[in-house]
């Protein structure tokens, strides 16, 4: 996690350095800080516990002169979050500041060769380590920057994305990456920093995305014109020099800010129409009756020739990739095995050639994710990503890949992004069958034209939003509450209840409803609200059986139905109604309401609902 800005030019550093926190705030929050070579020469480093804001009240008062500059918004891995650990980092004698997202892993021996040479520590973190060797390098050996942080970082082991300046050399950033992400925007005689492109957009279009292992180095001229060095240099660890693959980033500003919504998860909720039509935008046909994707076509052998499919992601997007599974097993015939990434990249698991591996990632960043995409390229997977942020870390490790272009998620709780996510396996799943012939031609064009409906019923679910804002407030009381789903609904049931637990703390669990007498009834009385998605499918008359158990030992039922459902209300203390459609894209709308549930009673408690505490956006340590 931890979000990374930096600045270098004949601009004020400081404005822009914050304006860039802001909008990284969602990467963590729990210390904010800045280093920025002053007018006067001095490296002043400023930082604060908590957000962004805390940060520029204590600025206030403070030198923020200087054109130079790096800042940073921490979520701790190592050292309590404190002014103390927080980033930037000075070096002993205060010359070097460094910030940096990502762990090292081999930071304890290194410390303690540092102490036995006479270094002393500021913090608890790994980061501090890094500059610190930095330094001793440089004057153990005499050493420029440049080559003391090849040499060093040659020496550590993790992930890293770090930038440091050095208050001897103010027209200079050094930044290197392995495994955490960093974008260099490059403006007219300025460059920026960032850790992904959100902080750079509003200055420029044009950005590089580190690769791993490469370090950039940054300089621009000096006002006396000594420095002619001006410009941006892409080195290999070795310090070969790489070339520069200049993009151009196309993200439309309103899309990361607000738009009037009092949250960015409400914001993100309301847009999933809008969404899921950019979704499938190019990839359906306007009859509405085909899906192609450019993948099927370009890797048709590849994913024709699948023996099985396993699925790798964390979170949310493993909720994902549950209802993926039931589509590829039931429309293609594929089986296909649902894997939490952190667990699959460390148990030796079976990948064979004909295996193709699917890795869903709304960030693109996340650590687990890429070292499962990883282990399976070793093994000779075929890698297919399913991804949001455009350029990031896994669309570029994969073989191929499906965007979902949902636009950006910002709020820490993932809305869109999972139908996105789900919306992209529905067409999978589509082309696959089609061209296995699993399921038949007329089955198929009506699948596809139901989901080209789904935008539209979407709609009518989020009018629900008031009934569900009234609601709320009935739940806050609680400290548990159970989800129940079956069949699609199952995967579901589990992502209501994560969204529930994140942002207002209440800590609920979701249950495949039969499974539910094999325990978690026992804990179920009046307390106890439960969620029930009882939509119109195979299983609804099993599903009101379930409802039934709860009621008889006092459970409070809040139920989503079908439109038009009789029975339900009948003994439900309240119903949601929804839209009718397919079983398979029933969590496409059914969502809607669990998120908004989620999301008011995390409002009616007081929650900061779009940074809630101790979680990051994008999680880019293991
Ligand atoms: C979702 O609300 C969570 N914040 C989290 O579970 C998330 O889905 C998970 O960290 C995976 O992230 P990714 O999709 O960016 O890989
Ligand atoms: N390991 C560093 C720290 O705890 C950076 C954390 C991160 O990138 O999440 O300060």
């Amino acid at each position: 996690m931890c979000g990374i800005v930096g600045y270098i030019g004949t601009k004020r550093a400081y404005p822009i350095l914050i304006k860039g926190l802001k909008r990284l705030e969602y990467r963590g929050y729990d210390s904010a800080g800045v280093a920025m070579i002053g007018d006067n020469g001095n490296l002043n480093v400023y930082k604060t516990k908590g957000k962004v804001d805390n940060l520029t009240e204590y600025c206030s008062d403070k030198d923020v002169t200087g054109c130079v500059g790096i800042a940073h918004t921490r979520w701790a891995t190592h050292g309590e979050p404190s002014a103390r650990n927080a980033h930037p980092h000075y070096s002993t004698s205060r010359n070097l500041a460094i910030i940096h997202n990502g762990i090292i892993e081999n930071y304890a021996g290194i410390k303690a060769k540092l102490q036995a040479n006479g270094v002393t520590f500021k913090s608890d973190t790994d980061t501090e380590v890094l500059v610190q060797l930095v330094e001793y390098i440089m004057d153990k050996k005499n050493l420029s920057l440049l080559e003391a942080v090849q040499v060093a970082l040659h020496q550590v082991i993790g992930a890293y994305a770090i930038a440091i300046v050095d208050k001897r050399d103010p027209y200079q950033i050094i930044a290197a990456r392995k495994q955490s992400p960093l974008v260099v925007g490059i403006g007219d005689s300025e460059f920026f920093l960032g850790s992904d492109a959100s902080p750079i957009i509003d200055y420029t279009d044009k950005v590089v995305y580190l690769e791993d292992g490469n370090i950039a180095v940054i300089r621009v001229k000096s006002p006396n014109g000594e420095n002619e060095d001006e410009g941006l240099k892409i080195l290999s660890i070795l310090g070969e020099e790489q070339e520069l693959k200049v993009k151009k980033v196309d993200i439309d500003l309103g899309q990361i800010e607000k738009g009037g919504y009092s949250h960015f998860m409400l914001k993100e909720i309301f847009e999933q129409p809008e969404c899921l039509q950019n979704c499938m935008r190019g990839r359906i046909n306007v009859e509405g009756d085909n899906v192609t994707l450019s993948a099927m076509i370009d890797y048709r052998q590849q994913l024709l020739g699948a023996k099985r499919i396993i699925i790798v992601a964390c979170g949310t997007s493993w909720h994902a990739g549950l209802i993926g599974k039931q589509l590829f097993e039931q429309l293609c015939r594929i089986p296909c095995e649902v894997e939490y990434a952190s667990e699959f990249r460390y148990r030796n698991p079976v990948v064979n050639k004909d295996d193709v591996v699917i890795a869903i990632s709304q960030s693109g960043e996340t650590a687990d994710t890429l070292a499962a995409i990883q282990l399976a390229k070793e093994q000779g997977a075929f890698i297919y990503g399913i991804c949001n942020a455009i350029g990031s870390s896994i669309p570029r490790a994969t073989d191929t890949g499906t965007y979902i272009h949902v636009g950006p998620e910002i709020g820490v709780a993932s809305t869109k992004a999972f139908t996105g996510q789900v919306t992209v396996l529905s067409m999978l799943a589509l082309c696959l069958a089609k061209e296995r012939q699993t399921i038949s031609d007329e089955l198929y064009h009506s699948m596809v034209k139901e989901l080209t409906l789904i935008p539209e019923k979407m709609e009518q679910t989020l009018k629900t939003n008031e009934q569900i804002e009234r609601l709320a407030p009935i739940f806050t009381y609680a400290k548990n509450c159970l989800y129940l789903g079956r069949g699609y609904n199952y995967p579901l049931a589990l992502e209501g209840a994560l969204k529930l637990k994140e942002i207002s703390y209440i800590h609920a669990e979701g249950y495949p409803a039969a499974e539910m007498k094999h325990g978690p009834i026992a804990l179920i009385d009046s307390e106890m609200p439960v969620f029930v998605i009882a939509t119109r499918d195979r299983l609804y008359e099993k599903v009101i059986s379930n409802i039934q158990e709860v009621r008889a030992r006092g459970g409070r039922v809040t139920a989503l139905v079908t439109e038009g459902d009789q029975q339900i209300q009948k003994f439900a203390d309240h119903v949601i109604t929804l839209p009718d459609t397919l079983e398979c894209f029933q969590p496409l709308i059914a969502s809607i309401p669990l998120q908004l549930l989620a999301y008011h009673i995390a409002v009616c408690k007081g929650k900061d609902v779009d940074r809630p505490r101790n979680l990051a956006k994008s999680v880019t340590v293991e």
